[in-house]
């Protein structure tokens, strides 16, 4: 199994100064080798969202591959969102999966941002894309995000953060964009 860099990259995502800000809030840490069973129980309380796109909910071993894949990837970069839900204890709420300088060199793309049911429209999905842009807006210009499915909710979601729709990449996949300060 792959070893993850996860100290050195840590420490990399608490340095811009906004996600300092926002980190007595909310945490992203990066996916380990041993991530795999958290993230399947977020999938499993996500259940609209993978009706939604129609797909099944994953198993466990799928995450695992998954998990284990990353590790061939240099440039795609998983963490999980962890908020203070419970008695100000932090708890992982969300997922997100986006990758580095892709589609081009300054820029990068979110393939996954997802806050389980029982956390949604609390500001936490916000957070975390605010966490992600302060983190990146000293390195790279742009911001993609893409979105699978007829996922109208999060088209407005998107829109409403300043990404606006760049092209569609087939009948069933919306490309937005945002330039980073
Ligand atoms: C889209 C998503 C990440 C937003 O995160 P969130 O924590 O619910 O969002 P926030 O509370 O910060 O903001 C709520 C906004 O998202 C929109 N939204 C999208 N889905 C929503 C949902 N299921 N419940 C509540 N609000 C939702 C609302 O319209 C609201 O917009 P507004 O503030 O402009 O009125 C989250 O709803 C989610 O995980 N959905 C399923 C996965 C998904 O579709 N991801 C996006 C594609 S990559």
């Amino acid at each position: 199994m792959a070893v993850f860099q996860r100290n050195s990259w840590r420490s990399a995502l608490v340095q811009s100064e906004q996600a300092m800000k926002t980190a007595a809030r909310l945490e992203l840490i990066a996916v380990d080798p041993d991530s795999a069973p958290v993230i399947h129980q977020l999938y499993q309380k996500s259940p609209t969202y993978f009706r939604l796109i129609g797909m099944e909910i994953p198993t466990l071993g799928d995450v695992e591959r998954e998990v284990e894949a990353l590790a061939h990837d240099p440039q795609r970069r998983c963490c999980l969102v962890a908020a203070p839900v419970h008695k100000e204890q932090h708890r992982v709420i969300g997922y997100l999966d986006y990758k580095l300088h892709y589609p081009e060199p300054m820029a990068a793309t979110i393939s996954l941002l997802l806050i389980d049911e029982e956390h949604q429209g609390q500001g936490f999905g916000s957070l975390a894309l605010e966490h992600l842009e302060s983190l990146l807006s000293g390195d790279l210009r742009r911001l993609y995000a893409v979105v699978y499915g007829n996922n109208l909710a999060a088209q407005r979601f998107w829109e409403a953060r300043g990404f606006r729709h760049f092209k569609d990449g087939g009948p069933s996949l919306r490309w937005y964009v945002k330039e980073l300060q």
